[in-house]
């Protein structure tokens, strides 16, 4: 596939990416996303800009991500964070049902479930192994991260879908390790949410939940106010008047986060995720290669030991190691010269 780009103008519109391997935690905006985010400041300073003026952003944001994912924006809603958006979906689950999450599961999916067991949810942790075989007659909801952030490990999400459609299960998926270099089937699953502020390049504070069409009067939109009502005009006393579209489930919108997203989304859509995925599996298992490591799917890689990072710290990498292994994170603006340099640190620290 040839990419739309090459390294030299990438590099002109990340500018601080050399080196960055850090994807995973958050990923580095495009220029424009962060030239939108200041000239939103810019306004914000004079007062001069009325706040409708800043609520297409979030709507063009909603279009750009539900074309990403191949699914109609009538079926995603915006709000701030992961957390805050799979909370509206354990909120929304009849006392007594079951989830089922994978024992290691990030805490901003699990959590959420973990807090609605007082009301009376039901939750089973299983490995992640046999998170399939936990999914039973009798299972309300399979929760699980395409993409494990500690890991970089892709799930086997079609098995899982699979063993959910079987027990008549609902599929709730944890995209925010996914979206952004990642293209699968995103629609065949009831409900997936993800924050864009790591693959997708955006900042911090918005977020996006898909909900498969029939799924959405199963979920009470628990944090409603105005943004939420249809004309987005409903400002005061009853009745509850709420959008008919997903956005019935809209969190108020924080506005300059929604104006660097919506900058980030489209330079994504620009590019492509599939052109996206490919540079960073290419550049990934160039890593692994050198390091005599089998070849992955994920762009995430994960080396058993932290002895590397002073080193690599020290040559101007960023990189983390949120488990005790060592995580590096290949995205869009890493480039080969990026992996030969922190290469040759790695071979070195052996
Ligand atoms: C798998 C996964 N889900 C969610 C999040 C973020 O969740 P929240 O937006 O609730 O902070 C992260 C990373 O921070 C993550 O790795």
């Amino acid at each position: 596939m040839k990419l739309p780009r090459d390294e030299a103008a990438i590099r002109r519109e990340w500018p601080g990416a050399g080196g960055y391997l850090n994807t995973a935690a958050y990923g580095l905006p495009p220029l424009s996303a962060a030239a939108a985010m200041r000239a939103w400041i810019d306004e914000w300073q004079t007062g001069r800009v009325s706040f409708s003026a800043w609520l297409p952003t979030t709507d063009a944001a909603r279009d750009a991500f539900a074309a990403i994912l191949g699914v109609d924006p009538a079926d995603v809603a915006t709000g701030a964070s992961v957390s805050q958006l799979v909370g509206l979906v354990a909120g929304s689950l009849p006392v007594g049902a079951r989830v089922v999450l994978a024992e290691d599961e990030f805490s901003s999916l699990l959590f959420p479930f973990l807090a609605q067991a007082a009301r009376g949810l039901d939750v089973e942790l299983a490995p992640t192994e046999r998170l399939v075989d936990a999914i039973r007659p009798g299972t309300t909801a399979v929760a699980f991260s395409l993409v494990k952030s500690h890991s970089g490990e892709l799930v086997d999400h079609a098995a899982i879908r699979e063993a959910a459609a079987a027990a008549s299960a609902m599929t709730i998926v944890d995209a925010a390790q996914a979206c952004g270099w990642l293209d699968v089937d995103y629609w065949s699953f009831d409900f997936v949410v993800c924050a864009p502020f790591k693959w997708l390049m955006s900042p911090r504070g918005t977020s996006f939940l898909y909900v498969r069409p029939g799924r959405l009067d199963g979920l009470i939109s628990a944090a409603a106010g105005w943004y939420a009502s249809e004309g987005r005009n409903a400002y005061y006393g009853g009745p509850l008047r709420l959008a008919e579209s997903t956005r019935r489930l809209d969190m108020s919108p924080a506005w300059p986060s929604w104006a660097g997203t919506t900058a980030a989304l489209k330079v994504i859509r620009e590019i492509g995720v599939p052109a996206i995925g490919e540079h960073n599996l290419r550049l990934a298992n160039r890593l692994r290669a050198g390091l005599g490591l089998a070849t992955s799917n994920s762009p995430i890689v994960l080396l058993p030991s932290v002895d590397a990072a002073a080193a690599l710290s020290r040559a101007g990498f960023v990189v983390s190691a949120p488990s005790g292994s060592l995580r590096l994170s290949v995205h869009w603006y890493s480039s080969a010269d990026d992996m030969d340099s922190a290469l040759e640190i790695l071979k070195e620290a052996r």
